[in-house]
């Protein structure tokens, strides 16, 4: 049965869709079956999987207008439900929907059993697909820099996953927060983790490996591909393995 993981934050480019398409990419490589879900408008991730032309998305699978059979792309390494520029509109429509924050997890009940991993990359908001993909998870990781309001868009978070585990989804947890494009250099860096472990609450979350700053993996994207087959010898895949191996660790069974 798949653990389903939503890949968040509310701030626009943190490294969310770079994180689920490397994180993805790399525990298929370690053997697990994997399904990525783009519930993003921006569909980044579709076309950083390769993925430019696309009928069957998200959006129609939510409002049951088709079965996960139908929009489930197989493609090398995992397997994708893609998204579409139009899925804003689909966020307005199931608004109307009673009980609209189910839809994602109904929608994955039938196709859990298919996977090991399912990693949802989430838009830059905390909206009704946000709240979806945190109704429908196990667990939730959050990319970020290490930069000056790290903490004020990390309390945001936490105040709506909290909100999700009270009122909706008691089993959800923090799997970990995980810093991108880090450079350990810079004291900068420095003082923001420091300062994150001096935090009761986030001291045990903070992942070990950080995603260092890799020119590849922009480029990575940009050309279709995972940094796996783009660049199978740059800092980006190593970091991303060593993620894979310690997300399995800590949170494997
Ligand atoms: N470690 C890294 N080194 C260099 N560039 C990176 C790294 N991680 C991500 N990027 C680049 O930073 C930009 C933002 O990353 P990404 O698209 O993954 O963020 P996002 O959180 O999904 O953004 P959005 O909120 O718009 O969905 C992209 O151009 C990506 O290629
Ligand atoms: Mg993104």
């Amino acid at each position: 049965m798949a653990h389903i993981i939503s890949v968040i934050n509310n701030k626009g480019g943190t490294g969310k869709t770079t994180t689920t398409l490397n994180l993805g990419t790399a525990l298929s490589k370690l053997g697990y079956k994997v399904l990525l879900i783009d519930f993003d408008s921006q569909s980044n991730l579709t076309t950083s999987l390769g993925v430019n032309k696309v009928e069957n998305h998200i959006g129609k699978l939510l409002l049951n207008d088709l079965k996960s059979q139908d929009v489930l792309l197989p493609l090398d390494h995992v397997s994708l439900i893609p998204s579409t520029n139009y899925l804003l509109d689909y966020e307005y429509r199931i608004n109307n929907e009673p009980g609209r924050e189910y839809l994602l997890k109904e929608a994955l009940d039938p196709i859990r059993p298919l996977y090991d991993y399912i990693l949802v990359d989430c838009g830059p908001s905390l909206g009704t697909f946000a709240i979806n993909s945190l109704v429908a998870s196990d667990a939730y990781i959050v990319p970020m820099q290490a930069e000056n309001f790290a903490f004020i868009g990390l309390d945001k978070i936490i105040q709506i996953t909290d909100k999700v585990k009270k009122r909706m989804n008691p089993k959800i947890e923090m799997a970990g927060i995980l810093f991108v494009r880090f450079s350990h250099r810079t004291k900068f860096s420095k003082a923001v983790i420091k300062s994150l472990l001096e935090n009761e609450r986030y001291k045990h979350k903070v992942f070990e490996t950080k995603i260092r700053t890799d020119i590849l993996l922009m480029e990575s994207t940009a050309f279709g591909q995972n940094i796996f087959s783009y660049a199978p010898s740059s800092r980006g895949a190593e970091d991303y393995l060593n993620l894979a191996n310690e997300f399995i660790e800590r949170y494997g069974e």
